[in-house]
């Protein structure tokens, strides 16, 4: 069976003015289905940059990001944000929620972004269902109708993350889901997250600076100068190497 998510010599730059500012250098990484998997490094050194072209959000430089042994991470625009749609949940540190928007319409909305404006009309009542259904999964049936401007932040994040589920994404790719949160509201947000991702059987790629949310994976990848200098596997909670 192919790996849920492979990428093979992915290179990224970015272009300031005239300068080159090369982050990616050869990330070679497997992502098994099911696993759970930690990424942590230095800020700076390029964590974000490779979970958005693990999102496909963004196409590499170069190199090839696989999904189930599909070549996606360098299609079009419309068709990397289909097979998304389709296939990948992100959970951000600052969440990323539209304003304007209530936590029920946040919900609803992020199965629908990238979709032809004709299915966009046609569904409705169903998915208002399923967006009521993932809000109260995540403890919010009594805030469907707030705006983030309303909200704390571990209840944004709960919207969010009951964003990152709608579609039962086989892959969750989340980006410091806790940085942002206090000690106790950030461990409830990570009950959630491990809940869901043991209910759906999703590999989840959690990006970290916390040693001990890294031991909560079975395994820890960790990112050194644009590439990946480890892999370390965890054992029944075995003692990890420094993160
Ligand atoms: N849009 C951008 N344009 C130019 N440089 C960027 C951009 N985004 C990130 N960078 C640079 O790329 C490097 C890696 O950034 P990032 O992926 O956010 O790192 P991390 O998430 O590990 O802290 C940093 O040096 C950052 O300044
Ligand atoms: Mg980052």
């Amino acid at each position: 069976m192919p790996a849920m998510l492979e990428t093979r010599d992915v290179y990224h730059s970015y272009t300031l003015g005239a300068l080159q500012v090369p982050v990616l250098k050869g990330v070679n990484l497997t992502l098994n289905e099911g696993e759970t998997v930690s990424l942590v490094g230095k800020s700076g050194v390029g964590k974000t940059t490779l979970l958005q072209i693990l999102g496909l959000l963004e196409p590499p430089t170069s190199g090839s990001v696989f999904l189930r042994g599909a070549d996606v991470g360098r299609g079009s625009r419309s068709a990397r944000s289909e097979i998304r749609r389709k296939n990948i949940g992100f959970v951000f540190q600052f969440y990323h929620l539209i304003r304007e928007l209530t936590a029920l319409e946040n919900v609803l909305l992020a199965g629908r972004i990238g979709e032809p404006l004709g299915d966009f009309l046609r569904k409705g009542a169903a998915e208002r269902d399923r967006a009521r259904e993932l809000l109260k999964r995540v403890g919010l049936e009594h805030r469907m109708k707030h705006r983030p401007g309303e909200l704390s932040g571990g209840e944004l994040q709960r919207v969010a993350i009951a964003r990152a589920i709608f579609s039962q994404p086989a892959l969750l790719l989340c980006d410091e889901p806790t940085g942002n949160l206090d000690a106790e509201t950030g461990a409830s947000i990570l009950e959630l997250l491990f809940g869901i991702q043991s209910e759906l059987r999703s590999t989840l790629l959690l990006v970290t600076h916390d040693p001990e949310l890294a031991r909560r994976c079975s395994r820890m990848v960790r990112l050194v100068d644009g590439r990946v200098a480890c892999a370390e596997e965890y054992r029944n909670g075995a003692a990890a190497a420094r993160v």
